[in-house]
């Protein structure tokens, strides 16, 4: 069953029928007011942190997505009322049609019902801290009609996410007042002009308006049909205490063919309510304010496009993926329908890995997280798993409390700084391959030099924090040599303690490899050997003790006891994912081991919906492997197709040169090829999840938790720069593609350090992997192409075989 098709035209998801069976969901903003907004305008606002600057209301895990961002419509003869999106009024699919684009940055609704066509349309301009409805509605009868539109927001209790939940005083700390076309919000403790104050505006001069909410909705009523709605007019309340919304209501009369257009605006910050209604009031501007967030994307997606034979590639590639990926960046795991503001800390590794993705469309923020990462790293080496880079920020460490308005909590160092016991094992390697991809892009090598702080003091620079790294997971080794697995590694359930973790240790050898590679670039030689030898340790000790040769693939790890976890021998969790995609993916074992780890992963791992962490589910409680032996069997990390580790296994077949596995598997995760099997799926064909119930589970295919994952910047990286095959090496462009040998070739476009390269890839001998040649500009070229003139366009040819 599907629910609505891909646009690529305009980048857009168009969603035709709204009954989804759950809510489908966008990201408005591209600074620092974000709304995560669904196709049925369910969702909520925030400034900047969803966890103490929250704007709207919003009741996660409900069978509802509410409340939202609304606007009612009412024919005034008739007293029928609807909404622009289908919910909450959500009229019969029946008599009412309705459409939602989702595109980068900006959702549209439409509705048409009773002969009055209506849209609405939803973006954060750029350089402002607001939302912007822009509604136009269209008399398409051949008879005047008289409409009533209304608006809806609920304003939150307090700043403070939690206070929303539990926190009796919220109710007596807010009031609205009306002036003006604008209705204002304000947590009264709070003298500040900015944080704690906002605003619903409309560029019409309202008929009416409520800031009550419980006028607005009516006693025992709620979103679906208000009082004031029904009645066809809001009751001017505005005062202290209780729940506030924003409430905004005009009467148009629209003769035969007529339109109508206006906008709202929702903002935080005294004055801006007043100054952006008169801004708007001038609907030039707001079609100004949109064609940025379309020129933003614009120039974002144009650093890679990609024309190959797989149409679900190069819809995801071109434009969702990349989206997808640089939402993770910029928001990490704070905002979705999921993850609904409890936290604003950045998870160390979900951070670091995300930062590999964007470093050629988003090269500030990359930059932005790599210094908040190395700031959260100790001088031991070892990342703070969870912290708030406002912590180690010195410009936000200079505000007075007291100026602030905004009650964060200011732990103490002993509780920043948690001790070896809490400390991930994996967290800090992934910055080791991700600061090099960033500097290979940008080609600021200086960045090497920086000198960062580290969290518990004392400082050094981006190169040394790196080997601090390194030295790190060198120190922390079990009776094999393989890395300790600690609190956890990549996988969170995994709690091996003293145990001992292949997945760290193949990691440890790919940050080593990327270490050695630019220490060689550098010329210091010294830590080449350093480095080379301890790379060579962990190569030995990987293939001496990892590798089970009955099952033909690498266990997981050991228990602090020393017995094996993934093992032929085992009833469940006999073959794991993580281990088996790193052993290839880092370079670390043969070829041949290489191979048929993979096709283990194929033989035991593979589903039509992606590859299972681990085959079969555990069922039996050990608390020497972790909790993941407490979840139920099939769910997260234990047994169902966790996304993000996917990715791990198109890179490793690639790097294998299997270009048809590497499809396969690409294939089977891609959410596009979803799109007709949605009452499977259940959530959005645009966004990877963060899993899908595996095998085990009577849900298979079910795919949970969209939008923030680290699925997305590694699906993004994966497919660009090992399957498509462009990277950035120290001398230049590289192309090394690895593609199923029936594609006949491939087209990029890649921005790269100001130039445009324009690269065909032929495949006249059908092979998956190999370069005969490369032109350049007509002329024969070897190895990697060096970064030419800014401005310029090159063409550049290349035949497989
Ligand atoms: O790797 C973790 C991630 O950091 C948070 N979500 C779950 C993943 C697997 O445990």
């Amino acid at each position: 069953m599907k629910y609505g098709y891909f646009d690529n035209q305009n980048r857009e998801y168009v969603i035709t029928r709204p009954d989804t069976p759950a809510p489908w969901t966008n990201y408005l903003g591209t600074e620092k007011f974000c709304t995560v907004i669904s196709h049925n305008a369910g969702g909520y606002s925030f400034y900047n942190s969803p966890e103490y600057n929250r704007v709207t209301k919003f009741r996660p895990n409900g069978t509802f997505d509410r409340p939202g961002h609304y606007v009612y419509l009412r024919d005034d003869e008739s007293g029928d009322y609807w909404s622009i999106s289908w919910q909450p009024v959500a009229k019969s699919l029946e008599e009412a049609n309705y459409e939602v684009r989702h595109g980068l940055s900006y959702s549209k609704f439409k509705c048409e019902y009773n002969d009055i066509t209506a849209t609405k349309t939803l973006f954060v301009p750029k350089g402002e801290d607001a939302e912007v409805w822009d509604v136009v509605i269209k008399n398409t009868s051949d008879k005047p009609r008289t409409i009533s539109a209304f608006s809806f927001v609920e304003f939150s209790f307090s700043h403070i996410q939690s206070d929303n939940q539990n926190h009796q005083m919220s109710l007596y700390s807010a009031g609205t007042q009306y002036r003006d076309g604008v209705l204002e919000y304000d947590l009264y403790y709070n003298t500040n002009d900015f944080e704690g104050f906002y605003y619903l505006a409309s560029t019409f001069d309202p008929d009416s308006f409520d800031g009550q909410r419980d006028s607005f909705l009516g006693a025992y009523r709620d979103e679906a049909n208000p009082i004031a709605v029904e009645k066809g007019r809001c009751s001017n309340s505005a005062q202290t205490c209780y729940n506030h919304c924003g409430s905004l209501h005009k009467q148009f009369t629209l003769a035969p063919g007529e339109e109508v257009r206006f906008a709202y605006i929702l903002g935080i910050g005294k004055g801006n309510g007043e100054r952006l209604r008169n801004k708007y009031q001038d609907l030039a501007n707001v079609d100004a304010a949109f064609q940025e967030i379309i020129e933003h994307w614009d120039s974002r997606c144009r650093k890679f496009q990609v024309t190959s034979p797989n149409q679900g590639l190069d819809t995801m590639i071109n434009a969702w993926t990349l989206y997808q990926a640089e939402t993770c960046v910029v928001w990490s795991r704070f905002a979705s329908f999921i993850e609904v503001g409890g936290r604003t800390g950045l998870g160390y590794r979900d951070t670091a890995q995300d930062a590999i993705s964007v470093p050629h469309s988003n090269p500030a923020m990359t930059r932005k997280r790599i210094v908040d990462l190395l700031r959260g790293q100790v001088k031991a080496g070892y990342g703070l798993h969870l912290f708030d880079p406002d912590w180690f920020d010195p410009e936000k460490a200079d505000v007075e409390p007291s100026k602030s308005p905004t009650v964060v909590p200011t732990p103490s160092d002993d509780d920043k700084i948690h001790g070896i016991e809490d400390t991930c094992s994996d967290d800090h390697l992934w910055l080791i391959p991700t600061i090099c991809n960033y500097v290979l892009e940008s080609g600021e090598s200086e960045f090497f030099n920086e000198v960062i702080p580290f969290a518990d003091g004392g400082e050094a620079t981006v190169y040394d924090h790196l080997k601090a790294a390194l030295d790190f997971s060198a120190k922390y080794v079990g009776q094999t040599g393989i890395c300790k697995g600690l609190r956890a590694d990549w996988n969170d359930c995994l709690n091996l303690g003293g145990g001992e973790s292949s997945m760290v240790s193949f990691l440890h050898y790919w940050a080593l490899d990327e270490f050695i590679k630019l220490a060689k670039h550098l010329g210091n030689h010294q830590d080449v050997d350093h480095y080379t030898n301890m790379a060579n340790g962990v190569q030995k000790a990987c293939e001496e003790h990892l590798w089970d040769s009955e099952g033909g693939w690498y266990i997981r790890g050991l228990t602090k006891d020393g017995d094996k976890i993934g093992t032929a021998q085992q009833t469940e969790g006999r073959i794991h994912l993580e281990s088996n995609t790193l052993a290839v993916l880092s370079g670390a074992v043969s070829a041949e081991r290489g191979a048929r780890a993979m096709d283990s992963v194929d033989e035991h791992l593979y589903s039509e919906y992606g590859l299972h962490l681990n085959a079969p589910s555990f069922s039996t409680p050990n608390d020497d492997i972790g909790f993941v032996t407490r979840v139920y069997q099939g769910v997260k990390e234990n047994g169902a197709i966790f996304s993000h580790p996917n990715p791990w296994a198109w890179v490793a077949e690639a790097k294998l040169g299997r270009g048809d596995k590497a499809m396969k598997f690409y294939d089977a995760l891609n959410p596009y090829n979803q799109n007709d099997n949605i009452e499977q799926r259940v959530t959005e064909p645009y966004s990877y999840v963060q899993f899908i119930m595996g095998r085990d589970h009577q849900d298979h295919g079910r795919a949970n938790h969209p939008w923030l994952t680290g699925t997305a910047g590694w699906a993004y990286y994966a497919v660009t720069n090992f399957i498509l095959g462009v990277s950035v090496d120290y001398d230049g462009l590289a192309i090394n593609p690895c593609i199923p040998n029936d594609w006949p070739g491939f087209k990029v476009t890649r921005e790269w350090r100001g130039a445009t390269y324009n690269i065909t890839v032929e495949n006249p001998q059908s092979v998956s992997k190999g370069i005969a040649s490369i032109t350049v500009n007509g002329q024969p070229h070897e190895g990697s192409i060096p970064a030419a003139k800014q401005g310029s366009s090159i063409d550049v040819v290349v035949i497989m075989g």
